[in-house]
């Protein structure tokens, strides 16, 4: 199995680095420009904090990561791919079972770097978005898990980078420097989607975006993954292994806040939002507008039902469906889907309408939780069920931009779809409750009253394990 070899590298790698000079020089002149970025625009303080960290250590199924305290700016940021598959073949597209490539082919150039471009850029934005969360932790077992989080989307943008810099010569080396010149939220160069330049101020949209929109990262790292480019199929693959944690973090914390809540509403004898939130807990209607919100601008991210572009990328080779094996036809020239529509269902080529396809895949994963969070409230004995929006509701791109339709996807008169827009998603008033609970909690053990502490430690550890020891 490919192992890493931390000692002698400046850069931890498993593609046999110190063998390609150029390129290690290139890479060894943009890590301190990463390491400038990590410090200004990455966790805001703790920077000289020891946080219990994993770190890779070979890319193999089992036994891939070794846990250790580790200040964040010596975290050993590196390239690691999973290993190659023998003779790989194109699984998808017009050229189905001929071999995967192990260059960028001349005609696909330009649309390859966009999308390692597109999907690197999201990396360090999510890094940007949550910097100022450490100061408003509710315990020291979720602030080591937002800095795992953290630097492991720094990992991802140095997996991106690496592809830049070996596949794609000078452009690449510039788009390279252009992913740490664009930050979150900027007025002149903001990040290129907007889900990554909205700040993440409160826990309880950390653990809303790592549940929805890591998981977005999870499905478009899968159809990376299926790619023919050779390079990035093994990049992705690698990535889906760490992507699993960030939403580990997400299910469990929201699942954490729905337990605190329904305490909450067992001690009181009440399931009255204001009585709770006097209580200091999250009432569930409050957290379903959260779930609307994030799931909703999570949903836009896969673009238009209908797009020339995926089609072209399916066709190509470039970007696969997740989980391309499990389906049977993988040219996709004859079959047809409905598509449903303000105006009614359509027929489309289902070739066109792939980002549909990977919306409804991605919308079942997103299922799972909320089974489980509905399990724990009905064996509390409360009627309320926690339900995903209907993938119609507040869509900023494709067929339904600007429909107003309402969270169960029925179509309102836009006066009314307004009125009631902060009865489904969180009004400034709601917002300044959820802020008002994020106090600071960092004693070993010991948890903000809004959230119930989780069922285990990490890696085998109590949960009083003294996770990040501040400095
Ligand atoms: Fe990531
Ligand atoms: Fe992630």
């Amino acid at each position: 199995m490919a192992s890493i070899n931390y000692s002698s590298d400046k850069i931890p790698n498993n593609v046999d680095l110190a063998n390609d000079r150029t390129l290690q020089r290139a890479l060894e002149h943009w890590q301190p420009h990463f390491l400038d970025w990590w410090q200004h625009l990455g966790p805001s303080d703790f920077q000289k904090s020891d946080v219990y960290l994993r770190t890779a250590t070979s890319v193999d199924a089992d036994g891939w990561a070794s846990y250790g305290a580790v200040k964040m700016p010596e975290y050993r940021w590196g390239i690691f791919l999973a290993d190659p598959v023998a003779e790989r073949k194109i699984g998808f597209g017009d050229n189905m079972g001929q071999p995967a490539w192990q260059q960028v082919p001349g005609e696909f150039r330009s649309t390859l770097r966009r999308l390692i471009v597109t999907q690197g850029d999201t990396e360090p934005a999510s890094v940007e978005q949550q910097r100022l969360l450490g100061h408003t932790c509710p315990s020291l077992y979720d602030l080591r898990n937002l800095f795992q989080v953290n630097v492991e989307e720094g990992r991802h943008l140095w997996a991106m980078v690496y592809l830049l810099h070996a596949y794609f010569g000078r452009d690449g080396r510039e788009e390279a420097e252009e992913l740490l010149a664009r930050h979150s939220g900027d007025a002149d160069k903001p990040r290129i989607l907007t889900t990554f330049n909205e700040p993440i101020s409160d826990w309880l949209s950390f653990y809303c975006f790592t549940y929805f929109t890591d998981r977005d990262g999870k499905y478009q790292l899968k159809s990376l993954a299926e790619s023919a480019f050779d390079p990035l199929s093994r990049t992705c693959r690698f990535m889906l292994t760490e992507e699993a944690h960030h939403m580990f973090v997400g299910e469990t914390g929201i699942g954490r806040v729905v337990k605190r809540t329904l305490e909450v509403m067992k001690e009181l004898g009440t399931e009255d939002p204001a009585r709770l939130r006097a209580a200091g807990a999250v009432d569930l209607p409050l957290l379903q507008k959260y779930l609307n919100f994030w799931c909703s601008s999570s949903l836009d991210l896969f673009g238009s039902e209908v797009s020339s572009n995926s089609a072209a990328n399916f066709a190509n080779g470039l970007k696969g469906r997740p989980d391309e094996s499990q389906y049977e036809d993988h040219v996709l020239r004859a079959a047809q889907l409905k598509l449903e529509t303000p105006r009614g269902v359509e027929e489309v080529p289902l070739l066109n309408a792939l980002n549909e396809v990977m919306r409804a895949s991605y919308l079942k994963d997103c299922e799972i939780g909320l089974k489980r969070w509905n399990r724990a409230i009905e064996r509390a004995g409360h009627a309320l069920r926690l339900a995903l929006p209907s993938p119609h509701f507040r869509r900023t791109i494709g067929a339904w931009v600007n429909v107003p339709v309402t969270p169960e996807g029925k179509i309102v008169p836009r006066e009314e779809y307004e009125k009631r827009l902060y009865a489904w998603i969180p009004s400034e008033q709601d917002r300044a409750f959820v802020r008002s609970l994020m106090q600071r909690v960092v004693e070993p053990g010991k948890m903000a009253g809004w959230v119930a502490p989780p069922e285990r430690g990490i890696n085998n550890l109590p949960v009083e394990y003294e996770y990040v020891r501040l400095s």
